[in-house]
């Protein structure tokens, strides 16, 4: 087989990357270990900042997030037992989130790739990729049984935190930047309506909470935990009881239970790797960098990569220019380091940290200021939404 670039990994990033480039008339073929159910029911990320939004609608798959995705124009963070609301849009000339879930994205992408006839094979096995310092890279797999090869002008690295392509790079080539916080999430999807139409991030002495959702009837809730929390020891009925404390308002606001349909632990880690490229496969979203969740952001930055990744592959394939793909890694780098800042900010802010009381105290003093401050409300505000494409 031949395509003009290959693609490892079925996520966000990948579908996208696939999307985009069948609009302007370049090949790719995806391939992916998992199923095609697997991806399309894999609960991730929820909230899309509002350049994400756009790119989706001005492709072509903004149709279904337009109808059942909810646009929310603030959050909410509560400490010391009320509520300080960020008022997104004010501070920011009418931007938005909308808060779709990352597997109904998937859903859409796949949708359109299959509609269009695209290459996307789902559950195959042992993936190599090959001879990417030449200009006949490969990927080598197994499907159904039968070995196969995929010859292509650029791979595309779309393989996620855990995939094999970043460890295809050679030694000494790649840096790799990072930093594991002593703590996790412990997140549910529970069948109950929302306690509030806006996200909710709670900072409370016995540690964060996050209040989310999915629809009108799907909540999506967070609590902070250790990074060994053992699951077994988090019935549901103690996980909603530490919910309910540390969710806990000065009135009697309260939040309801409901059937608990999913639950997982994520941990929480910061890393990045410099470059995103070596020779002709290109590293993109979580391949090359995880976030961790507090900012809503490791999503929205996979979207980022591949939108420059498209710019510089369609600007190739129309004129055989190379500079932008040469830039590739630097143009996504400099807003990978701003995102991870603004994720490591806010979650050093609105955790319980094991750094003392000292700390702790700082970072509500950070939390009074940032409610206090139009202009701290604004920079938080501005990064929440996410930041302008800066191209080049
Ligand atoms: P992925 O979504 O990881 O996709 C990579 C794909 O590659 C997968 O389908 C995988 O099966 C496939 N793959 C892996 N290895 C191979 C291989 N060898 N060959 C072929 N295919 C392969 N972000 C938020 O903003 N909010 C959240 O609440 C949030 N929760 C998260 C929870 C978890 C458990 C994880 C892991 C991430 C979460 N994230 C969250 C981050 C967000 O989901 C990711 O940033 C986003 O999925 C990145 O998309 P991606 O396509 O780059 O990678
Ligand atoms: C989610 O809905 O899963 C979600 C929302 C906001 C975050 C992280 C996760 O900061």
């Amino acid at each position: 087989m031949r395509t003009q670039v290959g693609i490892v990994g079925a996520g966000p990033s990948g579908l996208l990357l696939s999307h985009l480039l069948h609009l302007r008339g370049i090949e790719s073929v995806v391939v992916e270990i998992r199923s095609r159910r697997y991806c399309e029911t894999r609960i991730r990320a929820g909230v899309l900042e509002q350049g994400t939004v756009d790119l989706l609608s001005a492709s072509g798959v903004g149709a279904r997030m337009a109808r059942e995705g909810l646009v929310h124009h603030g959050i909410v963070l509560r400490f010391g037992g009320r509520d300080h609301r960020i008022d997104l849009s004010g501070l920011t000339g009418g931007r938005t989130i909308t808060v779709y879930g990352q597997h109904e994205v998937v859903k859409d992408l796949i949708a359109a790739r299959l509609n269009a006839g695209g290459d996307l094979f789902f559950e195959v096995q042992d993936v190599e990729v090959l001879d990417v310092d030449t200009p006949a890279p490969r990927i080598r797999f197994g499907r159904a049984g039968t070995a196969e090869e995929l010859r292509c002008d650029f791979i595309a690295g779309c393989d996620g935190f855990h995939g094999v392509c970043r460890p295809a790079v050679p030694p000494g080539v790649l840096t790799a930047y990072e930093h594991a916080f002593p703590l996790a999430w412990l997140g549910i999807l529970a069948q109950v309506p929302p306690a509030s139409e806006e996200l909710i991030y709670s900072s409370h002495d016995r540690g964060f909470a996050l209040l989310s959702m999915r629809s009108p009837e799907l909540s999506r809730l967070y609590l902070q935990c250790a990074p060994d929390e053992d699951m077994n020891g988090w019935p549901d009925k103690r996980i909603w009881d530490e919910l309910r404390r540390r969710f806990e308002r000065d009135d009697a606001w309260t939040l309801r239970d409901g059937p608990v349909l999913q639950k997982g632990i994520t941990a929480m880690r910061s890393f990045v790797v410099a470059p995103m490229q070596y020779e002709r496969l290109f590293l993109v979203g979580d391949a090359a960098h995880i976030v961790p969740p507090t900012g809503a952001k490791g999503l929205n930055l996979a979207a980022a990569d591949v939108m420059v990744l498209t710019r510089a592959l369609e600007a190739f394939y129309a004129t055989g220019r190379t500079d932008r793909l040469a830039r590739y890694s630097e143009v996504c780098l400099r807003r990978v380091w701003k995102v991870q800042r603004f994720s490591w900010w806010m979650t050093s802010m609105l955790h319980r940290s094991n750094d003392g009381e000292f700390f702790d105290r700082l970072h509500r003093a950070e939390l009074d200021y940032i409610t206090g401050s139009r202009a701290a409300s604004t920079a938080l505000a501005e990064n929440y939404v996410g930041l302008p494409f800066d191209d080049d």
